[in-house]
């Protein structure tokens, strides 16, 4: 039952002694949650409680693994410094979009196949199995290190993933598995990696 604190003032007398209620927020309002962490509620699409259960911790994992690579894009984006500042501020802000868009599409299949989705930066940090980079600031090369290591990560995850869902028959998280996370993600390993090559403008004689 949810509970209200704070004083009651909705009722009100007019001049003529007519009663009105005026509406007011009932604020800091608290209740039970109403589906705990962990606790699956079944959605009727044809898949069983183990194929539900296994899909979405795993899903879980992955999505607290690609909220933390898209939160050091944007650390990335805001502390680049050097020569290539320009061009890799705009390609950790278009990087963190298409991660963004992740993000979104991740929580929303395990609320579908009837789980809750991991969302706060708390809890986040608790779970993500990518390392904690320093508050400061780094070196270009350390930044894309850091990312690749991070997108490694979730690729690695995500193909373990996809083969189980394949298994279980959940071909919908093997979907969003292979067709947005894995693609992205190797997709931009790619556009990040060519940074680290050490190319002249000019052919060395
Ligand atoms: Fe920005």
């Amino acid at each position: 039952m949810a509970k209200t604190t704070g004083a009651s003032r909705s009722e009100t007398r007019s001049q003529s002694s007519d009663v009105i209620h005026v509406p007011e927020p009932k604020l800091h309002q608290r209740a039970h949650e109403l589906q705990p962490y962990g606790h699956v509620v079944k959605l009727p699409i044809a898949l069983s409680q183990t194929a539900c259960e296994t899909s979405i911790e795993l899903l879980n994992q992955i999505l607290a693994d690609t909220m933390t690579l898209r939160d050091m894009y944007k650390k990335h984006h805001w502390q680049v410094v050097g020569p290539t500042f320009q061009s890799l501020h705009l390609l950790y802000d278009e990087h963190y979009d298409k991660q963004v868009e992740l993000v979104d599409t991740l929580a929303e299949r395990i609320q579908l196949l009837g789980g809750v989705s991991i969302a706060m930066a708390a809890d986040v940090a608790e779970m993500t199995m990518v390392p904690r980079p320093p508050r400061g600031r780094e070196e270009v090369p350390v930044q894309l290190s850091r990312l690749l290591e991070a997108h490694e990560i979730v690729i690695v995850a995500a193909r373990s993933a996809a083969r189980k869902a394949n298994e279980l028959g959940d071909f919908g998280t093997n979907d969003v598995l292979v067709s947005d996370v894995l693609r992205t993600n190797e997709l931009q390993v790619w556009f990040l990696a060519e940074h680290l090559i050490d190319a002249s403008l000019a052919v060395t004689a």
